[in-house]
């Protein structure tokens, strides 16, 4: 009820603010401006005679961020509503509030992706659970689900968003080309087959598609393995291109002379990795690269004593429950933050009550104040933990900070 009763009123707020508007300055939000995390429920008819008098809504994505005259930022998420070719006039333009359920982030292509996501890569246990879990979670309206070959859940993925009933334009899919087996590299000669499967298995284009790390192409290959990726954007036959557990030099080899840079890069992100990620970030932020960050609630749940975060989010978190009369835990605060840095959160859980809760943060407006965001990135910044230390830790140099 809270979250509703927050949402709605920042979505009246928000359209009071604005007023009436005329048109984009350019569709698909090409050319917008930095990436944000404000984007507002709001879709945009034109009554231009030269537009269509139905608004046809074109693209796959769930929706669109535009840049719109006197602001710079992206501040809406709209479907494109002309039919493809015709660019809205000065025409006059209605916005309508439309709950479609979704934040989202701006990406580098033009495109944006919903910031929060539900992974079934972990807290899934085999098909069966996957494909009800994948359910559930469309069901309490998260619209961005995060698989990969890997989770063996792509067929289950698609599978769940038929049996959720949503259409598939509304659910934004992340999956990964990934290895076999532990220390297996994927041939080159196999990398477009192998992603053809993916999209076998899943039964249409993922929005994003990933290098799940980067040890899965044999040393020196990367770069060639990125041109696959490459190539098939380029045919239609894979849509935004992106990465997973990049290191600064992963990304630089495939940057060097890229065709299409990667919109994304998925890694274990939270408060307690800042300091070692900043190389990665830097570039990012050059390059306008998208952060996807898993592991998310680690400082919570993995570290062995929740460390010097533990009592800040535990403030906060009883501070916003007090002000709200609902039960804000420490965890939604951890998510907020995350949200906070513009990155996109793939988080996951198999708990009914929990997956429920998640459908609602991943409508929440930002109850964190940023005085409540400083204070929780420069004390994770204090300490250095990961919990998939697999990734990441290989030939790229730990921060001097301890671990508790
Ligand atoms: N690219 C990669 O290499 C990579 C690596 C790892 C993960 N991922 C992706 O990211 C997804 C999420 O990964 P993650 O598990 O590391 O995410 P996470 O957000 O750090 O943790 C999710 C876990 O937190 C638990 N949880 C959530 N809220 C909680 C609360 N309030 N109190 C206690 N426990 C709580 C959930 O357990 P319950 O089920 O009990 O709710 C769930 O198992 C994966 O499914 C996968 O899609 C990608």
């Amino acid at each position: 009820m809270f979250f509703k009763t927050v949402f709605m009123a920042t979505l009246l707020a928000v359209a009071i603010a604005q007023g009436p508007r005329t048109c984009y300055k350019g569709l698909n939000g090409v050319g917008a401006g930095p990436i944000n995390d404000c984007c507002q429920f709001i879709n945009t008819f034109c009554n231009d005679a030269s537009l269509t008098q139905t608004p046809v809504r074109i693209g796959d994505a769930t929706s669109r961020c535009f840049n719109l005259p006197g602001g710079d930022r992206c501040d809406f998420i709209a479907y494109n509503t002309y039919n493809q070719g015709v660019s809205p006039s000065n025409a006059n333009c209605k916005t309508v509030l439309e709950d479609i359920g979704s934040k989202c982030i701006l990406l580098l292509d033009g495109t944006s992706m919903p910031w929060f996501a539900w992974g079934n890569g972990t807290g899934v246990n085999g098909s069966d659970d996957a494909l009800q879990k994948t359910t559930l979670a469309i069901q309490n309206g998260i619209n961005h689900i995060d698989t990969a070959q890997l989770y063996k859940a792509e067929r289950e993925t698609g599978e769940a968003i038929k049996r959720a009933g949503v259409p598939k334009d509304q659910v934004y899919v992340t999956s990964k080309l990934s290895w076999d087996a532990d220390d297996q590299t994927v041939p080159l000669n196999e990398v477009r087959s192998r992603i053809e499967g993916s999209l076998e298995r899943l039964g249409f284009i993922p929005d994003l598609y990933l290098i799940h790390n980067p040890f899965i192409a044999a040393p020196g290959d990367l770069k060639k393995m990125w041109q696959v990726f490459e190539d098939l954007k380029d045919e239609g036959k894979l849509k935004s291109i992106g990465v997973s557990n990049f290191r600064p030099q992963d990304l630089e080899a495939i940057l060097d002379g890229a065709k299409h840079k990667p919109v994304a890069n998925q890694l274990e992100f939270h408060p307690y990795v800042i300091a070692h990620l900043e190389p990665v970030l830097e570039l990012q932020k050059k390059h306008r690269i998208v952060t996807q960050s898993y592991g998310t609630l680690t400082p919570l749940l993995r570290h062995p004593t929740g460390g010097p975060l533990k009592p800040v989010l535990t403030n906060i978190a009883t501070r916003l429950s007090k002000e709200s009369g609902e039960l804000i835990d420490e965890a939604i605060v951890l998510l907020l933050w995350a949200r906070s840095q513009g990155v996109v959160v793939v988080s996951t859980s198999g708990n009914p009550q929990r997956l429920k809760r998640y459908g609602e943060v991943a409508r929440l407006p930002q109850l964190l104040t940023p005085a409540d965001i400083e204070l929780i990135t420069t004390t994770g910044r204090t300490i250095h933990f990961r919990n998939y230390s697999e990734h990441m830790e290989k030939e790229f140099p730990l921060p001097n900070l301890p671990s508790q």
